[in-house]
């Protein structure tokens, strides 16, 4: 399995990844995660792009191409496929991410795109609470730990990503329309595309998302 989740900010990608990971025993590479963590451990990459996310921005597409292309050579569960969650998010990244895999004699099987109208995804993005070390995501709400403000598996305290205001949402929703609609075309014209309903509740998206992989096995 070499598949794509491609959606807007709060679509599920995060949700649903570890999900298609575990089930089919691949790798989830999710760009965002690997720059929080440059952040968090404040190199010169994560003091530089803490400056760009937290506008709404890209990081360069150079940046983002080595740090895939490292962590499919260096993470050995990446050898039985991968889900990518993230990237690729402009053009080039998408044409460089194919040339890549072809080195591996390797090609993309499916892209699944999860839809949903932007007017849902403030309230998500407004609830959302992560565990940094793991990515894992939970939602006030929707999606609540069982304890309240700590990660189920760790105990280790949840947080708001700096990222995710109302203000910063509008801008990132406006970059994935212009920079990340592309891509949805670029896929598309090669016949690999597939929509879901991101809107529905999380094990709803999931039952669907896991028919779409089970069937391509
Ligand atoms: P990234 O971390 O990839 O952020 P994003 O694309 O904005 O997506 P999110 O993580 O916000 O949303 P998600 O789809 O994962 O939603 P989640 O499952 O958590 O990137 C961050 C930044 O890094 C970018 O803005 C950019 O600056 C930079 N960057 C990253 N990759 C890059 C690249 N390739 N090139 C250049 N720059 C790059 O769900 C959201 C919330 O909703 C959670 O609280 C969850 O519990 C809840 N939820 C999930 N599903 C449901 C459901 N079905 N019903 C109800 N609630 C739900
Ligand atoms: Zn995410």
């Amino acid at each position: 399995l070499r598949t794509i989740l491609v959606g807007p900010p709060g679509a599920g990608k995060g949700t649903q990844a570890p999900k298609i990971r575990d089930e089919f025993c691949v790798c989830h590479l999710a760009t965002g995660d690997m720059l929080r963590e440059q952040v968090q451990q404040k190199t010169p990459l994560g003091i530089e792009a803490k400056k760009i996310m937290d506008v709404g921005g890209l990081v360069s597409d150079d940046i983002m191409v080595n740090m895939i292309k490292d962590q499919l050579e260096r993470n050995k569960s990446c050898k039985n496929g991968f889900v990518l969650d993230g990237f690729p998010r402009t053009v080039p990244q998408a044409q460089k991410l194919d040339g890549m895999l072809a080195e591996r004699k390797e090609k993309i099987d499916s892209v699944v795109q999860l839809l949903i109208d932007d007017q849902l995804l403030i309230s998500r993005i407004t609830g959302r609470l992560v565990h940094p070390a793991s990515g894992r995501s939970y939602h006030k709400e929707f999606n609540p730990p069982k304890k309240s403000n700590v990660d189920d598996v760790t105990g280790e305290p949840l947080i708001q990503r700096s990222d995710d205001n109302v203000e910063t949402l509008t801008k990132r929703l406006r970059t994935f329309h212009s920079q990340t609609g592309p891509v949805v075309d670029y896929y598309k014209v090669k016949g690999l595309w597939q929509g879901i309903d991101a809107a529905q509740s999380p094990s709803v998206v999931w039952e669907n998302l896991r028919s779409i992989f089970v069937s391509k096995k």
